[in-house]
């Protein structure tokens, strides 16, 4: 959240990655990644294709499981040191993805289901409670998303911009504290991609905890707190979007953006 004070007060952390390692097979994927999100922030993480963004992102609400590392989101810990994955872990896992919504880049919204419904049935799944989110909250996380007439219909019959912000409609039915996004506007035309980067944008005036892995460097640019470059397993840097876009230290940095802008 950008405040535009020269004095603001950082909020308190809510997110922390430390040291994350994740191999697929021989190949070392995440090689020691550390992050400290603060509340309300809102954060781009970039960096060339195949450098792990989705993987780290997956790994902080362990849709992927580290092989080591130590996440705390919301107050909920897991610490891993390479042993194996228990059931004790996955109940953890199970407390830690109560507080973190995740938004993909193909909406996964069930087909069969009205958008309402949709959002009707996230809490019931993920917090397995029966009415956690009821109908006019429901209908009120649609309006807040600019869904509200077309609450009645089915995901396929919606635009894919939409869709994105019904699925943002439905992550935020479980009352997250903090929100994941992957390349959540990559499938959109620019137009009804800035439909969603709008409601990513009003939820951080909000006051949200925000993560989104972005190649839209202009949003990264105009929204985020902190941008985060990533690089062979690695954050290589990190820091204001208009010190990462104008003087970024690392050599690898100035490639990449270079490319880009
Ligand atoms: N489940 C998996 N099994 C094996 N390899 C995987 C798996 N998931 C990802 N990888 C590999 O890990 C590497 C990092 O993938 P990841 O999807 O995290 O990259 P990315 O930075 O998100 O790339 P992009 O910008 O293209 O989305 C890639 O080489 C990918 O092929
Ligand atoms: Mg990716």
């Amino acid at each position: 959240m950008q405040t535009g004070s020269a004095f603001s007060v950082k909020e308190p952390v809510v997110l922390h990655a430390q040291n994350v390692h994740k191999q697929f097979g021989e190949t070392i994927i995440l090689n020691g990644v550390s992050l400290e999100v603060h509340k309300g922030d809102l954060v781009s993480v970039i960096g060339p294709s195949g450098c792990g963004k989705s993987t780290f992102l997956r790994c902080l609400n362990f849709l992927e499981i580290p092989d080591r590392g130590r996440i705390t989101a919301a107050g909920v810990t897991i610490d891993r040191q390479g042993g194996p994955w228990r059931r004790a872990d996955e109940h953890m896992a199970h407390r830690l993805r109560t507080h973190v919504g995740m938004v993909f880049q193909s909406f996964n919204l069930f087909p069969h289901l009205t958008v309402l419904d949709n959002v009707l049935l996230a809490p019931r799944i993920v917090k397995r409670q029966t009415d956690t989110v009821k109908r006019d909250q429901a209908m009120a996380l649609l309006e807040k998303v600019g869904l509200g007439r077309v609450a009645g219909r089915y995901p396929l019959s919606l635009s894919g911009g939409q869709q994105q912000r019904a699925a943002i409609a439905r992550a935020l039915a479980m009352n997250p504290d903090i929100m994941l996004y992957d390349e959540p506007t990559s499938a959109l035309d620019p137009l009804v991609a800035e439909e969603v980067l709008n409601v990513m944008r009003q939820l951080d005036a909000e006051g949200m905890t925000q993560i989104v892995v972005t190649h839209d460097m202009r949003f990264a640019r105009v929204a985020s707190d902190t941008i985060v470059y990533m690089d062979g397993g690695h954050i290589i840097e990190a820091g204001p979007p208009d010190v990462m876009c104008v003087r970024p230290t690392d050599e690898r940095t100035r490639r990449f953006l270079g490319a880009l802008l």
